[in-house]
């Protein structure tokens, strides 16, 4: 070993890494920044829950590539100032749009932490990893599948269906379609889902080769469920028309309205059929840590595969999507691939076999699992929980508010957290996305829209655990503000 000293690194002694030359005024200002977002959480339901951007505003992103170094304390000056104000609000209570979650602040600095580390979790031995593996055992705990079930960290769901629709292609085809392509092997693959399924589903087919058309959207019931009799139905007749039916996804709450499939009579049929079912269970599968909600999803514990966000109801800061599989062997089949530049070693950094990268198509991973392992440590999954029932019982409040309220009317039953309802009109889906916009833009409360038999209907997706009986109240009294100005408008 050459034990002469080495010349001095250049960049250590002039400043020329990216690290602070005054770690002191670095550790100052690096507390100024974390009082300052504290102070954003605790004092979140003095803001608006959304703002306009004005123009000025957005033209402080229309700046040429920064060549030339400015200080942290101006750029962070230009953070409270220009994006602080103007985020999507759904750290707010009165946020119920669309399907957001809270995060929380535990997460949050968790999150700081996983940058400190600047961990990789494609492969490779490190805790990180160890981490994220425990986490994997949670959740097969959580969901009954054995130990060797596999599972991974995501962006989000679309991205944990894409992976579902790709192992169970696997499982139809073997392993050899990624070689040769889904044409090759002569089947016609088709799978099932319902019309009240996410649109990321006929994406993934999409995006697995397969094409949008081999998804077969199945009717639903009057509480948009699918219909397990046109379902059984659909495939015999595909079978007949030469078709090879390989998979069926059932909801495990529905993006419009929560609905859940009956997954037991799910996993009855799909076993009889020898199809592969994989559960988008986007936010509603981790209503598992409700002990009153959790017999809503029996038959679960049987999917093949459960997508799910612990970014929605799990509260975990963006984004911490996830994907399980019960057939850990085949979920690797599916994307490991050996390359000399990712050679596996028994000892080393290079040991740890097999790794993340081997789950999914991502080689560059972050430290996710950080943020998520914080949470559920910190808070348990039982107080997680309690804020999920909690949740379902302010939606039942907001349908009880709308039923006492003649100027509303509900649209769709309530089956979990997702109200839809509307303000009754002549004119109603002009009056009601005018509803919104300017429930939005008042600041008060921010739910979204969406489309029920035809009808356009304001949207509560109560997700946050910040959302109190107040803010139902807030946004009851708002939409019908709202309604009769915006009637008097029309009328006028
Ligand atoms: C039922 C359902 N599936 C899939 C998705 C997509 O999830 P993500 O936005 O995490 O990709 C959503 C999003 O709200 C959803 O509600």
């Amino acid at each position: 070993m050459d034990t002469r000293a080495a010349p001095a690194a250049p960049g250590t002694l002039s400043g020329e890494t990216l690290d602070p030359a005054d770690w002191q005024s670095f550790r100052a200002q690096g507390h100024r920044m974390l009082d300052d977002i504290i102070d954003y959480l605790e004092h979140i339901r003095e803001r608006p829950v959304w703002q306009p951007i004005p123009e000025g505003v957005r033209g402080c992103f229309r700046r040429p590539v920064p060549t030339a170094p400015t200080d942290l304390a101006a750029v962070h000056d230009d953070f409270m100032r220009h994006i602080l104000p103007f985020s999507v609000g759904n750290t707010h209570p009165g946020f119920m749009g669309w399907v957001h979650g809270g995060g929380n602040p535990v997460g949050m600095l968790a999150e700081m932490l996983a940058a400190g580390l600047n961990a990789n979790l494609g492969g490779r031995d490190h805790v990180p990893i160890e981490v994220e593996r425990q986490i994997v055992q949670w959740v097969r705990q959580l969901f009954g599948f054995p130990d060797t079930a596999s599972g991974l960290f995501v962006t989000g769901t679309s991205m944990a269906n894409l992976i579902g629709v790709l192992v169970a292609r696997t499982h139809a085809l073997g392993s050899a379609v990624r070689r040769r392509g889904v044409a090759s092997g002569g089947k016609r693959l088709i799978a099932y889902t319902s019309a009240a399924a996410h649109g990321c589903i006929s994406q993934a087919m999409d995006l697995a080769g397969l094409g949008s058309t081999a998804l077969h959207i199945v009717p639903t019931d009057d509480r948009q469920r699918i219909d397990l009799a046109a379902l059984d139905n659909a495939i015999a007749a595909d079978r007949r028309r030469g078709f090879s039916p390989f998979l069926v996804v059932g909801n495990a709450g529905t993006v419009d309205i929560g609905a859940i499939d009956d997954l037991a009579a799910l996993a009855d049929l799909t076993q009889r059929e020898k199809l592969w079912l994989h559960v988008d269970g986007a936010y509603g599968a981790l209503a598992i840590l409700a002990p009153d909600l959790a017999p809503l999803l029996a038959g679960l514990e049987r999917a093949d595969s459960i997508a799910f966000d612990f970014h929605k109801w799990g509260q975990v800061p963006y984004d911490a999507g996830f994907i399980l599989v019960r057939d850990g062997t085949l979920h690797r089949e599916t994307f490991a691939a050996p390359a000399a530049y990712l050679r596996r070693e028994t000892r080393g950094l290079a040991a740890g076999s097999p790794w993340p990268c081997d789950f999914g198509p991502d080689l560059s991973r972050g430290f996710r699992a950080l943020k998520t392992w914080f949470t559920l440590r910190v808070h348990g999954t039982d107080a997680i929980g309690a804020t999920i029932s909690r949740s379902c019982a302010l939606a039942r409040y907001l349908a009880g508010r709308i039923a006492e309220t003649p100027e509303l009317e509900l649209l769709a039953p309530v089956e979990l957290n997702i109200v839809c309802f509307s303000y009754r009109s002549a004119q109603p889906d002009e009056i009601n996305a005018g509803i919104v916009a300017d429930l939005h833009e008042s600041g008060i409360v921010a739910p979204s829209t969406t489309m029920i038999r035809g009808r356009l209907a304001i949207r509560a997706a109560i997700v946050n655990h910040r959302t109190a009986q107040q803010d139902i109240d807030a946004l009851v009294a708002a939409t019908v503000g709202f309604g009769r100005a915006g009637a008097d408008s029309l009328a006028a």
